[in-house]
């Protein structure tokens, strides 16, 4: 017989609903339920998914008095459930491990906007399933990088692998979206820049060799994030395009593409193909500005900021509970989230 993993997702925003949605379809899972805090139109979304709704449990009487079916209180889920997949809004994780998953002694995931360091860390790793998958066999306590840094990881590794010491600096300029497409939140008008970008830190957590330097902008838009990466080499040769290329052929999670135009484009074409939450799950190398100019390589990749972390965490989730190998692992997430196959067709619409 089979012994299912209950998983809670605490926390349905961007990022919890769309772990819903892959988890939901997992048969080695049982996605125990979501967590809703606040009453809107999602609670609906929630129940017609067919998911359990756990609310705090001094707001059961409210939801139920607006006509949602409540299954129990966060506290109850927690209880009932194998592992936390937490997906609160940035920051709060921390205060769920500390009144939930610690004195309930529940293994849980946190997302990227969580601590690793300082007073409010949750964990003392970050996941980067091209770097580090394996490390994070049988932890309690994990975050997966941020969409960001997930990319970030996932073009760095194949190159260091390589070319190794070859390489002497990495340099990335961070153009982030305002806000996701589905965020309500107004888009200012305005470029603005990040005075303290964590993403170099959270990359040399599980790269920490990397001679790694990011600038961060955040642009007026919501479809995708920018990475604008310079690679300088040192002793003089520098790989040709063909050979830079050739690292990304068989990378997971990874499209080489010729001819869109920007992130909007990439972000269009998964919503107009049906991709689940118009995601693509990946980064998109632009191999028509991959420019290699005296001792430096310059990469361009969209990263989709709302699918990278998906496969992500549920790659984590292989190795923390199941303690699978990454190769099995990489090929069930593959077949849950049909990845080659996505990859073919942008890299066919793109050509
Ligand atoms: N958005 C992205 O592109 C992206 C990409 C990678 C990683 N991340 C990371 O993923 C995490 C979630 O981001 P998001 O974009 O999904 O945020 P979001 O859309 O703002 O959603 C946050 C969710 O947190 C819920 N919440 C409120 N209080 C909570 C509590 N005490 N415990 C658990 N959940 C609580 C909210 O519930 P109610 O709606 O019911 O109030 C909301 O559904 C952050 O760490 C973020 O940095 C985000």
């Amino acid at each position: 017989m089979i012994v299912l993993v209950k998983i809670f997702i605490n926390g349905y925003g961007n990022i919890g609903r769309r772990l819903a949605s892959a988890l939901a379809v997992d048969k080695e899972i049982q996605l125990l339920g979501v967590a809703k805090y606040s009453i809107d139109d999602k609670v609906k979304e929630a129940l017609e998914n067919h998911y359990d709704v756990y609310v705090p449990k001094e707001a059961i009487g409210k939801f139920k008095e607006q006509g949602y079916r409540v299954t129990g209180s966060i506290e109850e889920a927690v209880e009932r459930c194998d592992l936390v997949v937490d997906a609160a809004k940035e920051g709060v994780g921390y205060d769920n491990k500390k009144n939930f998953y610690e004195p309930m002694n529940k293994p849980a995931i946190f997302q990227g906007g969580e601590e690793r360091i300082g007073e409010r860390a949750v964990a003392d790793m970050i996941h980067n399933s091209r770097v580090n998958y394996d490390k994070a066999a049988g932890k309690t306590y994990v975050i997966q990088g941020s969409c960001n840094v997930s990319g970030m990881g996932r073009v760095m590794q194949p190159l260091i692998q390589k070319f190794g010491n070859r390489i002497r600096r990495f340099d990335i300029e961070l153009v982030r979206r305002w806000a996701d497409i589905e965020d309500t939140k107004p888009v200012k008008d305005s470029i603005e820049w990040d005075r303290n970008p964590h993403h170099q830190d959270d990359v040399k957590d599980f790269i920490p060799d990397a001679n790694l330097y990011v600038d961060a902008f955040k642009v007026p838009s919501r479809m995708m994030h920018l990475h604008h990466m310079f690679v300088r080499f040192s002793d003089g040769v520098v790989p040709t395009k063909d050979e830079i290329l050739e690292c990304f052929r068989d990378e997971f999670g990874v499209a080489i593409i010729s001819s869109a135009k920007g992130t909007g484009d990439v972000r269009k074409k998964a919503l107009e193909l049906g991709f689940p939450h118009g995601d693509t799950n990946m980064v998109h190398i632009h191999q028509d500005i991959l420019r290699v100019q005296d001792d430096t390589v310059k990469i361009a990749y969209s990263d989709d900021q709302t699918g990278m972390v998906i496969p992500e965490n549920h790659l984590l989730i292989q190795s923390m509970i199941f303690r699978r190998s990454r190769n099995e692992a990489l090929r069930r997430a593959d077949n849950l989230f049909q990845m080659s196959k996505r990859r073919a067709i942008l890299e066919e619409e793109f050509r």
